[in-house]
């Protein structure tokens, strides 16, 4: 621990994004309130008990975005909120429309906002339920192509760095506006190439359907300027399937067969 820091609130801590976003901030010393729909569930709330500096420095209440006035006792006497909490299930959610009327509302408040926007999240998953892009990976390493044939050309960003980039932003004051936080961009032919050579153990779809999608990449500099530099897909996947088989979503990987291209030496 990195000594006593102040006190924040993490909206939604049991998710996926967010359960991490809680360790990093305790293993930096920050007291933080963590808001959940159920304070009394026990078993979704256990990943975040277990937490290094949890009983110590972790709270837990209720709070639910479609109650005005929910979260007041959560972010009272908090000099930070980190507001992750979200419907993400529903399809009537609208990501973009839910930052411009956060903007919106916050410049009309005179409250400092930041925002972090990550591509698609990869890495271990705290919480007992795997969240939907957890699950899509999941699928994906079994070698079903339905969800990524859709995706497409997309972002992957470790969801340590995604934590770290949060607490970045924050604790800089000359942050402002919006940060894209992303590792690697890659076309879905390109990322079952490399999954295939990295883990050939695994069902990975040996090819998608051409999808004609342009060209495109994101430009990370404003938040490289912060000094932060992002880790490469390797460790996204190795990290995210290490975890998998942990909890038993995979089967053991061949010896060998992982870390490939990071130890050619050993093979
Ligand atoms: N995962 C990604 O790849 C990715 C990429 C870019 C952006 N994001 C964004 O990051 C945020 C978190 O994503 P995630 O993947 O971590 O999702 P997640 O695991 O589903 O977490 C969402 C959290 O929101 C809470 N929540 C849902 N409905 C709520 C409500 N009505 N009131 C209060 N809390 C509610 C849930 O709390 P309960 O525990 O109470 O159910 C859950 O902990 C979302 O805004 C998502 O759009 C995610």
């Amino acid at each position: 621990m990195n000594g006593e820091k102040g006190k924040v609130c993490v909206t939604g801590a049991s998710g996926f994004l967010a359960s991490w976003l809680v360790k990093r901030l305790l293993l930096a010393g920050y007291h933080v309130i963590g808001t959940v729909r159920d304070p009394g569930n026990e078993r979704k709330l256990a990943h975040l008990w277990k937490l290094e500096g949890a009983k110590e420095r972790l709270q837990l209440v209720r709070a639910e975005l479609l109650e005005e006035g929910s979260f007041d006792e959560a972010i009272i006497g908090c000099q930070g909120v980190f507001h992750t909490a979200s419907p993400v299930m529903k399809p009537s959610f609208d990501p973009e429309a839910s930052e411009k009327a956060a903007w919106e509302f916050c410049n009309e408040n005179k409250i400092d906002l930041v925002t972090v926007l990550p591509t698609f999240v990869i890495g271990p998953c705290l919480p007992p339920d795997l969240c939907s892009t957890a699950s899509d990976v999941l699928g994906l390493l079994k070698g079903e192509t339905k969800q990524f044939q859709w995706h497409g050309r997309m972002g992957y960003v470790h969801i340590d760095d995604v934590a770290l980039c949060h607490i970045l932003v924050y604790e800089n004051e000359a942050a402002n506006g919006r940060y894209l936080c992303n590792s690697t961009v890659m076309d879905n032919n390109e990322l079952a190439s490399f999954l295939s050579l990295r883990y050939p153990s695994l069902s990975v779809p040996k090819r998608f359907e051409e999808d004609g999608r342009p060209y495109y990449e994101f430009n990370t500099s404003k938040i490289k300027s912060l000094g932060f530099n992002f880790r490469p897909i390797e460790d996204m996947f190795d990290d995210c399937i290490e975890s998998l088989v942990e909890q038993g979503h995979l089967p053991p990987l061949q010896r060998g067969h992982q870390r490939l291209r990071a130890s050619p030496i050993a093979i």
